[in-house]
């Protein structure tokens, strides 16, 4: 597996605290790609170091040295007097909201595109400019933008409403620099807010409650050096699971923390998948017959919205009734059209997906529509009969560090074409 995605962002944008982060495991993704512009735009300089452990992809103009993806990179500041993220670098991504907890931390002023809704929901940032109002910042909304400044961010109590991941970690890394201390109720406890915290401790930080729902930061005056390296990415590792639950002879994946993923594999196992874990590992064989069985998306440690799309294929072919309740986003069944379309037989009501099981997918022409639908689709694809061809797949490049390789590697045959080859 790959370094994880949403644990490496807020990660990258922690660097506008100050400090010198040295950084292992960064994925080479779209979207790391898109933050090391939008930080480059800021004044935080990243150099990549050799070693690492990252395959070799081409690097983006933005990183210097070797033209080759280490994954690993230093951080250094080398400029603070910007402090506004603009629209064209935040439109191609939300997480880029995570700038702006750091930027008023440190420099007291922040100017952030506000990002837009996406596909699977409206995804407002209320609770997190809520919590910065709270925190002493004045914020305003004008033409789009998020306008943010403070005479300096002050601890308080924060209670979320609800345990967003994004909102904890932007007020997570605002209160680290904030005088006195802040704690932060019905926090989210995703593993990727624990690895922003624990990279935020190496430099320094001085915060308690990690991984839980009440976290507790003592503010402190700067931030020091320190060096971490980013978890794996257990989204990607649940996706290969099921690549394996559907078509393992067996398939096993490294880089797999099971800890991080027992909802999943409760979900696999109610179907019919069993498991050999050893270390970092797991092993997986095709299930035989597979049973349907309900799952409720839910924040962590509840069974991931992340993996929602991924498990459809799976019950659609089950011997047997699957429902899927979606909580976490309101749109979030975009790809079930897509997959109606291979001959699964899914209804949706509101935020339940009825799946009927007992299906043959069949190939088809199919458009991704987000990052995890996206992979809903390849898997899909790869059990289905005849060929399927996936458009939009550059979806897939914001979460997926070279998906098709790591497939064919499998014995999966699927190759990326030109968008005009296929049309
Ligand atoms: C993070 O998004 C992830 N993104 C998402 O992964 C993931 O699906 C999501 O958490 C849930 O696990 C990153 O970490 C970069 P939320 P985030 O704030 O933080 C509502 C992917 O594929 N809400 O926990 O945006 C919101 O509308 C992406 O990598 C508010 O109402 O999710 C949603 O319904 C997709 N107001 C719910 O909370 C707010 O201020 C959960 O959102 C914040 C959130």
């Amino acid at each position: 597996m790959s370094g994880a995605k949403n644990a490496a962002l807020p990660i990258l944008f922690s660097t506008l605290l100050g400090g010198k982060l040295e950084i292992g495991n960064v994925p080479a993704l779209r979207d790391i790609r898109t933050a090391l512009s939008l930080l480059g735009h800021l004044g935080i300089h990243a150099i990549s170091l050799p070693g690492g452990n990252a395959p070799s992809v081409a690097l983006d103009p933005v990183v210097e040295s070797p033209d080759v993806w280490t994954g690993h990179f230093r951080f250094s500041e080398v400029d603070e007097s910007s402090y506004e993220a603009p629209y064209d670098l935040v439109r191609t991504m939300r997480a880029s909201i995570l700038c702006l907890g750091p930027l008023l931390a440190r420099r007291k002023r922040a100017r952030v595109s506000l990002p837009g809704g996406c596909l699977i929901g409206a995804r407002p940032v209320d609770m997190h400019l809520n919590a910065f109002v709270r925190m002493g910042a004045n914020i305003s909304i004008d033409h789009g933008y998020i306008d943010a400044n403070t005479n300096g961010l002050v601890g308080c109590d924060i209670h979320l409403p609800y345990p967003t991941v994004t909102g904890t970690e932007n007020i997570l890394m605002a209160a680290v620099l904030a005088q006195g201390t802040t704690c932060i109720f019905n926090a989210a406890q995703e593993p990727e807010v624990t690895d922003l915290a624990l990279s935020l401790k190496a430099r320094g930080a001085r915060i308690d409650g990690i991984g839980t729902s009440s976290i507790r930061i003592e503010g402190v005056s700067a931030l020091s050096a320190g060096t971490h390296k980013v978890m794996w990415d257990r989204i990607e590792a649940g996706t290969f699971l099921l690549a394996g639950a559907l078509l393992g002879e067996p398939l096993t994946v490294h880089g797999f923390d099971s800890d991080l993923l027992v909802s999943l594999m409760v979900a696999l196992s109610e179907m019919g998948a069993s498991f050999e874990s050893h270390g970092h590992s797991v092993t997986v064989r095709r299930i035989s017959s597979p049973r349907g069985t309900t799952i409720r998306t839910e924040p962590y440690p509840g069974f991931p919205t992340d993996m929602q799309a991924q498990i459809l294929p799976l019950m659609a072919i089950a011997n047997g009734s699957s429902t899927v309740v979606e909580t976490v986003f309101e749109n979030r069944f975009t790809h079930v059209m897509e997959m109606n379309r291979m001959g699964a037989r899914i209804d949706i009501h509101g935020s339940r997906a009825f799946v009927r099981g007992g299906s043959v997918l069949e190939g088809a022409s199919v458009m991704a529509s987000d990052l995890r639908a996206s992979a809903g689709l390849v898997l899909a694809g790869l059990v289905a009969n005849g060929e399927t061809v996936i458009q939009r797949v550059y979806h897939i490049d914001r979460g997926y560090e070279r998906i098709e390789r790591k497939l064919e590697s499998l014995g999966a045959r699927i190759k990326r074409v030109r968008e005009e080859a296929v049309t």
